[in-house]
């Protein structure tokens, strides 16, 4: 009997390309990581039964989430698993379509840990060096601040980071948002500004869409972390659309930490369709259930969005991104591919 030859499998659709502009560099740290590096390290974690660990990743909010966040950090120690740990995330992306990162990481969390700056910056460096080299991605860096630690604490962070001629474009703002306002960071962002850094912020996460205002009026944000909560104001909403205010929405994430409902709830189709510069992004991708081609998934399927709406959201990343003309003109002409690719 003759083989029937097998049909040629049909050609696997392209990832959506895209920029992927909000994510934590310790929110990709997975378990089996978290425990590797525990044991490499000698650092005796609170559950170090891997079954137990992974029942702690239900949260109720923002502050459950980062009570992990920071106790599972605790087993980075040296450049060597900051590069690891890039590395890995860098892969990923790149498998989920990611052209260009712009990553954020939180030195005062190492720091606080006697984690010298140096060995954060040189280790993730290296791995955004390789990933450039290896896999043709672009990146940028990000150093957020804590903004439940003291702006003080900020500025002394930007003096090191200058010292030690970090490679970074810009500086951010995470952590708890509630009852830590923008205007406490005026004058290290105005310090960032004058040095010639970009500068983003978490708000309207857990917090008011005043602190979406504060953070573009107070502190010259350039692009808002979530934002979701802007969508209570409406004055702010035009506002938003008309300046093209980029706004870095994490779906997967806010449903996990009950920044809304459920994911059928989220206001992406609203900001949407308010004309917002909106993008998909995987925040915490360790934390929340997927990287950016899961979000990018999750809400196609949610929200029924067509192939017009997925490389709307892809096409305002490019934008809302610090690429250069030449790189964006790269990215756009990728996402023109995939579009004419679909069905
Ligand atoms: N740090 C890491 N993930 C964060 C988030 N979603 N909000 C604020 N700070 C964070
Ligand atoms: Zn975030």
């Amino acid at each position: 009997m003759t083989a029937v030859p097998l049909a040629p499998p049909p050609p696997a659709r392209p990832t959506l390309p895209c920029a992927e502009l909000h994510l934590h560099i310790e929110g990709t740290l997975e378990v089996p990581m978290v425990l590797e590096m525990a044991d490499r390290n000698g650092v005796v974690l609170p559950t170090p039964d891997e079954a137990a660990l992974r029942r702690r990743y239900e949260f109720t909010d923002l502050s459950s989430f980062l009570a992990l966040y920071y106790e599972n950090m605790a087993v980075l120690r040296t450049a060597a698993d900051f590069a690891d740990l890039t590395r890995t995330y860098l892969r990923r992306a790149a498998a989920a379509g990611v052209l260009h990162a712009e990553i954020m990481f939180d030195p005062q969390a190492h720091l606080a840990r006697g984690v010298p700056l140096g060995a954060v910056v040189e280790g993730i460096a290296e791995a955004l060096d390789d990933g450039a080299r290896d896999l043709g991605l672009t990146t940028a860096l990000f150093a957020a601040f804590l903004r439940d630690r003291p702006a003080a604490e900020a500025d002394a962070v930007l003096t090191e980071l200058i010292a030690l001629d970090a490679p970074i474009a810009g500086i951010g703002l995470d952590s708890a948002e509630v009852g830590y306002p923008p205007s406490l960071f005026v004058d290290v962002f105005a310090r960032a500004e004058a040095l010639g850094l970009h500068r983003i912020a978490h708000a309207g996460e857990e917090g008011p869409a005043a602190n979406v205002r504060d953070s573009l009026d107070l502190l010259h944000a350039e692009r808002i972390d979530h934002g979701i909560r802007s969508m209570e104001d409406p004055a702010l909403v035009e506002r938003l659309a008309r300046e093209r205010v980029p706004l870095t929405v994490c779906p997967l994430s806010n449903a996990r930490l009950h920044a809304v409902p459920s994911l059928a709830a989220h206001p992406l189709p609203e900001m949407l369709a308010a004309g917002l510069n909106v993008c998909v992004n995987s925040d915490d991708p360790a934390y929340f259930g997927g990287y950016v081609d899961d979000a990018f998934a999750a809400v196609r399927d949610t929200f029924a969005l067509d192939t017009d709406a997925l490389a709307t959201l892809a096409a305002n990343s490019v934008e809302a991104s610090f690429v250069s003309p030449e790189r964006a003109r790269d990215l756009r002409a990728a996402i023109a591919a995939w579009r004419a690719a679909q069905p």
